[in-house]
């Protein structure tokens, strides 16, 4: 290859001034999407911003009232047999059986997707080894734990090879240690079989763990779209919050530290930090030349609600929803 210009990368999902209304109540107004194929998007928004009613439409399930979209180069309304060939989907609650095995599980799907049952088993016993379920294939799904379940359901979709793969809130409810299998899963997916995702989330960490571009819903409408870069560039969240043992060295440590945010009743004061190990030793070795002694120091990353407040002006609407906080990288 001599060109000096990168080839466009063609689009996985295109999506223009997609609507939807139920009764009186707009959930989406007007949404426009690019996706380049082989890339993740994470759509990120709180519980009831329109996240799911998006997946729906996008994969059929749901009829916009207006907008187009075409999906892996078909027309999602006169080529919707194309769109689902294409694509899959593993919804915010699982699809899978409870009562069959794993391996039953996938066989049914190989089934549904008309694998004739030798390239079915053949399939099957690829998916469960993958997914690392091969050792629990015969125990009914009922017995998995969360983690299992979710591989189960992505392994699933992954049965009729679609080339856009949407994950709907894939590791909401799933404890830190499943969380990151379930990214590890996502992230090998895209590098392995070059599928493009399309995922939803209300965690900003998970977007930025994930995407390679972030667009955030709010009341219907996308507030911000970017990489997870100059997302966080624009949200002052991320700072340290030191605690001292008295007003004196809150005065002193203040005047070191000029613009900051200062909480005389809680001892404190707010340092805007992007949370890196430089930026904190910087904190600290400032406090130590001047021999001023901390009580202790706590980081805070951006999350949601630091986004919301920022692009929106406003504490996002929706259930409260944590993170599961694990700052370490
Ligand atoms: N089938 C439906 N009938 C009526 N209202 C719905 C339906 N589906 C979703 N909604 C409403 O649309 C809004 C967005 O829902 P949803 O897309 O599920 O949001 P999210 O997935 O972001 O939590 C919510 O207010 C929800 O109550
Ligand atoms: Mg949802």
């Amino acid at each position: 290859m001599t060109g000096s210009s990168a080839p466009a990368l063609s689009s996985a999902i295109t999506a223009v001034g997609l609507s939807k209304s139920y009764g009186d109540k707009v959930v989406l107004d007007g949404i426009d999407l690019h996706i380049p194929e082989g890339t993740v998007f994470a759509l990120l928004g709180p519980n009831g911003a329109g996240k799911t009613t998006t997946v729906q439409i996008l994969s059929t399930l749901v009829r916009a009232d207006a907008g187009e979209a075409r999906i892996a180069g078909h027309d999602l309304v006169h080529d919707a047999d194309a769109v689902r060939a294409a694509i899959g989907v593993t919804g915010q609650f699982s699809a899978v059986d409870n009562l069959l095995t794993a391996e039953e599980n996938l066989m049914l799907m190989a089934d549904l997707h008309h694998l004739n049952r030798r390239e079915g088993r053949r399939r099957t016993a690829e998916l469960l080894r993958r997914f690392d379920l091969t050792e629990v294939s015969a125990k009914p799904v009922v017995t998995f734990s969360g983690g299992m379940r979710r591989k189960l359901d992505l392994a699933m979709t992954l049965v009729g090879n679609p080339r856009v793969i949407f994950l709907d809130e894939p590791t909401t409810g799933l404890d830190p240690r499943s969380r990151r299998t379930m990214w590890e899963i996502i992230r090998e997916l895209v590098a392995h079989d070059g599928v493009t995702i399309f995922l939803t989330t209300q965690y900003l960490d998970e977007a930025d763990q994930l995407a390679d571009r972030i667009a955030v819903l709010d009341h219907g409408t996308l507030v911000a779209e970017g990489t997870a870069e100059e997302l966080k560039r624009r949200i002052p969240g991320g700072h340290l919050r030191v605690r001292f043992a008295d007003p004196d060295r809150l005065d002193a440590a203040t005047a070191l530290f000029g613009a900051v945010t200062r909480d005389t009743e809680s001892l404190t004061l707010q340092i805007p930090s992007d949370g890196s190990i430089p930026t904190l030793r910087a904190v600290l070795d400032v406090l130590d030349s001047a021999s001023i002694a901390a009580e202790s120091l706590t980081m805070h990353t951006p999350d949601l609600d630091d986004v919301f407040l920022t692009l929106t002006g406003r504490p996002r609407s929706g259930d409260a929803a944590t993170s599961p906080k694990e700052n370490a990288r």
